[in-house]
């Protein structure tokens, strides 16, 4: 335990009993007693609620770990009068981020907005007083991480942000530290919660997508704006910053291939499980086979075909999980809650210890946010990418249809695998469904588009990426 340098011995016995006397009537541990760091949380809603509680509950404990206090001295929010889940006390809740922020008593900033704009006003203004910045905020750092990271480091301080990526799993200290000594061959990651949970209940209740997509939003999963949800963004963002951290060049998002999950159906459902698969939306980084000298990288973020024996096929309702294969240590994975407010604050609370313990031994390069390392990296355009796929188009039930697709296909140099044609009645309409062996991207689109102009195939046929994991 720290005591404050200018205590006596007596003082701190006298401490001590103190301590001893209050110990369980105490919510936060009595600082005065021990170094504390003041945080100042700029937003108090689903995750600042969260950390603000997680504080309450084992701030004590935390503390005794450390050797250093945490006291959350202000709480930022818009509406004062705001119902919340988490009740926070009066006296740290305010409306003006600029007065906490620039506090000489505030040590430490919780940026919990999200949106980019005043989320990066908030961390910029911080950093630039040398004061620590801790933040879950995965489009800001997508967008302007190599900005923000660079500010840190010219101000003498850093940029924590663990709870970017994958909830409550510990994945940024996984890939910066754990796994420091090896290469990746592959990450793939199912990083967005509220994908998952919408596509698990799809496919265990069969639940239309608004009403799922309304439970999400209830439970404190989906983002402000759900569209980077569903649309894929939001798990973009989040395969940016590790393929970032993994392969050491930042990733731009408009250089990574993303589609969302509003155009999975039941009936893709149905027939991916005929087929032996579950759908995921899934985040893959590989470097591109054969050119790994040129250091170019592979990365989407799509609806996924994955096979029902795979344990990522297993990963159900909000729960993410994320499987590294490093070079050195094999295969790995990680898996827990993806979203949500105790799973997320457990992360934030982590990158306020770290930081806590930055601030009170003066290492704040301990870790640097982001070590770029690889100056030739490159993103391997989407084209490119090779994979089996799943083909569903509804055609006319007729002799020939078959071989009129079966003939683009085979000129294309695309081979099929397995086919499901429901029964129908000749001359009706039926769904058709492809599974096709590798083939380029390109080569795949170019083949829909004229399979799309036959007489026989009406309405937008539908390709889904498979991905069988052999290395
Ligand atoms: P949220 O529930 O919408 O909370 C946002 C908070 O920011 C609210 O308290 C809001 O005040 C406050 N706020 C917004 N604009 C403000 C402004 N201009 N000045 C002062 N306060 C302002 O969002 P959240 O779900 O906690 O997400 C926060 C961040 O964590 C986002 O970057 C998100 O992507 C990230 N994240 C979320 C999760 C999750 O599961 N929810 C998981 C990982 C990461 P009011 O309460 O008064 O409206
Ligand atoms: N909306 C995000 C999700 C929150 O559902 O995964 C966690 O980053």
């Amino acid at each position: 335990m720290e005591f404050h340098k200018d205590f006596s011995p007596l003082d701190r016995f006298l401490c001590i009993l103190h301590l001893s006397a209050h110990w369980e009537s105490c919510n936060f541990i009595p600082f005065v007693f021990m170094g504390q760091i003041n945080v100042a949380i700029i937003g108090g809603g689903t995750v600042g609620g969260g950390v603000y509680q997680a504080l309450k509950r084992n701030g004590r404990l935390i503390a005794s770990r450390l050797g250093i206090g945490l006291s959350i001295r202000n709480v930022v929010v818009r509406d004062l009068k705001k119902k919340r889940n988490v009740q926070i006390a009066r006296k740290h809740l305010s409306t003006e981020w600029k007065p906490v922020v620039d506090d000489p008593k505030t040590d430490l900033v919780v940026e919990l907005v999200g949106g980019v704009k005043i989320a990066r006003q908030i961390v910029k203004r911080a950093l630039s007083q040398g004061k620590p910045v801790v933040t879950a905020n995965k489009a800001l750092l997508s967008e302007h991480g190599e900005e923000l990271f660079s500010l840190a480091n010219q101000n003498g301080t850093n940029l924590y942000y663990e709870a970017s990526v994958a909830g409550g799993i510990p994945i940024i200290k996984v890939l910066r530290e754990g796994l420091i000594g090896n290469q990746f061959p592959y990450i793939y990651g199912i990083l967005n919660g509220t994908c998952n949970y919408i596509l698990t209940r799809m496919k265990r209740e069969g639940c239309d997508f608004q009403s799922v997509l309304e439970d999400a939003q209830r439970l404190g999963y989906a983002e402000a704006e759900p569209s980077l949800d569903v649309d894929g963004f939001d798990a973009m963002h989040k395969a940016g910053i590790l393929g970032s951290l993994a392969h050491g060049f930042w990733i731009p998002p408009e250089q990574i291939h993303v589609e969302g999950i509003r155009d999975i159906s039941q009936q893709d459902i149905q027939f991916a499980d005929q087929l032996g698969y579950g759908i995921k939306l899934l985040a893959s980084i590989k470097p591109l086979a054969g050119t790994k000298a040129s250091n170019a990288v592979q990365i989407s973020v799509c609806p996924t075909l994955v096979p029902k024996g795979h344990v990522l096929a297993g990963v159900q309702d909000v729960f993410n999980a994320v499987y590294i294969g490093g070079d050195i240590v094999g295969e790995t994975l990680y898996y827990g809650r993806g979203a949500g407010q105790d799973a997320t604050a457990s992360a934030v609370v982590s990158d306020l210890a770290d930081a806590a313990l930055d601030l009170k031994h003066q290492t704040h390069n301990r870790i640097p946010p982001f070590s770029p390392h690889a100056e030739d990296g490159t993103v391997s355009p989407w084209e490119e990418t090779v994979s089996p796929f799943y083909l569903r188009l509804n055609v006319v039930d007729r002799p020939g249809t078959m071989s009129q697709i079966a003939a683009i296909l085979a000129e294309a140099k695309i081979g099929i695998s397995s086919i499901i044609q429901p029964e129908g009645h000749e001359g009706n309409m039926v769904p058709l469904i492809l599974m096709v062996h590798d083939a380029k991207v390109g080569a795949m689109e170019t083949a829909v588009k004229q399979i799309r102009k036959l007489k026989v195939v009406r309405g937008q046929p539908k390709v889904i990426r498979v991905e069988n994991f052999e290395e």
